[in-house]
């Protein structure tokens, strides 16, 4: 086995306490996700996107929020394996680098991070992010400050990456995902025929047919035990 791509969702960092997008009821302050997190809904009623990620923000920063066992597993599997391994994550958290992961690829952006929207410039940020905020000496840009996150009806990061590392992989693994928001839960047909293609996952999802096996479990029990087996197949 020569290269390993691993495709995760928020079910990975559900154990850790960040909540999942379409858990329990599935909205935010009565909105589903689909109507806060587009371009539109920024145009319309940017305090109310901007309130959405803050909030977020601020759960993902506290003292308690750490990565659990299944993002271990991953940077474990990375530091050991000799062959290449590319980490796709839809989440927006950094749970995977605070893990140690080190190839990774945030498909709908990053929570702490903010991006001119004239400019295209990208800084860190930690703070709640308004409307007139700004970067430290950069004036310049107050008004054009958004979350640099993918919304609905944007092109998701790094595709062309992502496409090129599917295409030769041996093994897929999809942890924690629905399945629902396209292009991510597309990404197990671009791998090849000879690929082994593994859904580990609380329950069925809409493109479970597509996998050959699938572990059904908690990530923090399912990906470690998963990942020690390849390990001791090798
Ligand atoms: N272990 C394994 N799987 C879990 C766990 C867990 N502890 N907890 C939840 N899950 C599974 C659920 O069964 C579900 O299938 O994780 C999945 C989470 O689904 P979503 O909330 O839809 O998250 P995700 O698939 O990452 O969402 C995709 O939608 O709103 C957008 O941009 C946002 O990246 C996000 C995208």
């Amino acid at each position: 086995m020569n290269k390993v791509v691993v495709l995760t969702g928020a079910g990975i960092s559900q154990e850790s306490g960040i909540r999942t997008f379409r858990g329990e009821d599935g909205l935010w302050e009565g909105y589903a996700v689909e109507d806060v997190a587009t371009p539109q809904a920024f145009k319309i009623n940017p305090d109310l996107v901007l309130e959405f990620y803050n909030q977020r923000r601020a759960a993902l920063l506290d003292k308690n929020i750490v990565p659990n066992a299944a993002h271990i597993a991953l940077c474990e599997f990375e530091s050991k394996f000799s062959g290449e391994f590319v980490l796709i994550t839809q989440n927006i958290d950094n749970l995977h680098e605070r893990a140690g992961s080190k190839n990774i690829l945030h498909m709908h952006g990053e929570l702490l991070k903010v991006r001119s929207e004239e400019t295209g410039e990208v800084f860190e940020w930690k703070e709640d992010l308004h409307r007139k905020s700004h970067p430290q000496n950069r004036e310049d840009l107050v008004g054009t400050m958004r979350p640099h996150i993918v919304w609905f009806g944007e092109a998701p990061f790094e595709m062309i990456t992502i496409e090129h590392a599917l295409r030769d992989c041996d093994l897929f693994v999809a942890i924690g995902t629905s399945g629902v928001v396209y292009p991510a839960a597309g990404l197990v047909h671009s791998t090849p025929k000879h690929c082994r293609r593994v859904e580990i996952n609380l329950e069925q999802t809409p493109v479970s047919p597509h996998f050959h096996e699938k572990r059904q479990g908690r990530a923090s029990s399912e990906v470690p035990q998963f990942f020690q087996e390849i390990l001791n197949s090798l």
